[in-house]
């Protein structure tokens, strides 16, 4: 498939949110990602259901929703109500991970998993045929504008291997320092969906990003 763009919101200018979101409208994005932090999973807090109804009202794209908290089984039905048509979640928050990315897909959305970038792949062996999508975290969740951990590429490879093996259509997308010089590498090395916050948002043109984002490959 061809693959998707997700600009991530947290670079994006919160004093001028609608013009924000109006761009990425315009632009050749593919989904509007969105990270939720709550404090305790990630030493950072972003932004919660007020904000994101906002979003929701704005936004013509599909909206990617990375959960980056604890226990994320008590607010699964308010993100879907909020109008998430992705949820993701981290591996590390759940302790019963079948019976919630279960919950996701039979409350009508795509199911993540995402990893922290030191969880071994093999954690996920047994996940593939219940998710639509792994998330690898290329920077320690909780911040925009990190660098990128150079031994993600051999990271993504590996899970494109299992994945393939598995049998599974299962999607990936990789989250931090993500730019159009790391991005074809990604690409090739199996990625699907590329998610980019400061690299857009603070670009001089950030529509020309998403845009050259989304022909490469
Ligand atoms: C980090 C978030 C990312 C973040 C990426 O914890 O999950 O989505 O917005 O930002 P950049 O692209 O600036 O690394
Ligand atoms: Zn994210």
């Amino acid at each position: 498939m061809d693959h998707l763009v997700s600009p991530s919101l947290l670079a994006a200018d919160f004093g001028r949110l609608d013009k924000e979101i109006a761009m990425v409208n315009r632009s050749a994005a593919d989904w509007l990602h969105l990270d939720i932090m709550d404090g305790v999973f990630v030493p950072n807090i972003s932004f919660g259901f007020p904000v994101l109804k906002y979003v929701n009202l704005l936004s013509e794209k599909p909206l990617d929703i990375h959960l980056m908290i604890v226990d994320p089984d008590r607010y699964i039905e308010r993100f879907r109500d909020s109008g998430a048509s992705i949820l993701t979640v981290h591996y590390e928050a759940c302790p019963h991970l079948n019976r919630t990315v279960n919950e996701i897909r039979r409350l009508g959305m795509k199911a993540g998993v995402s990893l922290n970038p030191h969880t071994p792949l093999s954690v996920l062996e047994w996940v593939f045929p219940y998710i639509d999508m792994v998330l690898i975290m290329t920077v320690n969740p909780g911040y925009g504008g990190q660098e990128f951990i150079g031994n993600s590429f051999a990271r993504i490879r590996a899970l494109r291997k299992m994945i393939n093996e598995s049998g599974n259509d299962v999607m990936i997308q990789v989250d931090g320092g993500v730019d159009t010089t790391n991005a074809k590498k990604l690409l090739d090395s199996g990625v699907d969906v590329l998610v980019a916050g400061t690299s857009v948002f603070e670009s001089d043109d950030p529509e020309g990003t998403i845009r050259k984002l989304k022909e490469l490959g």
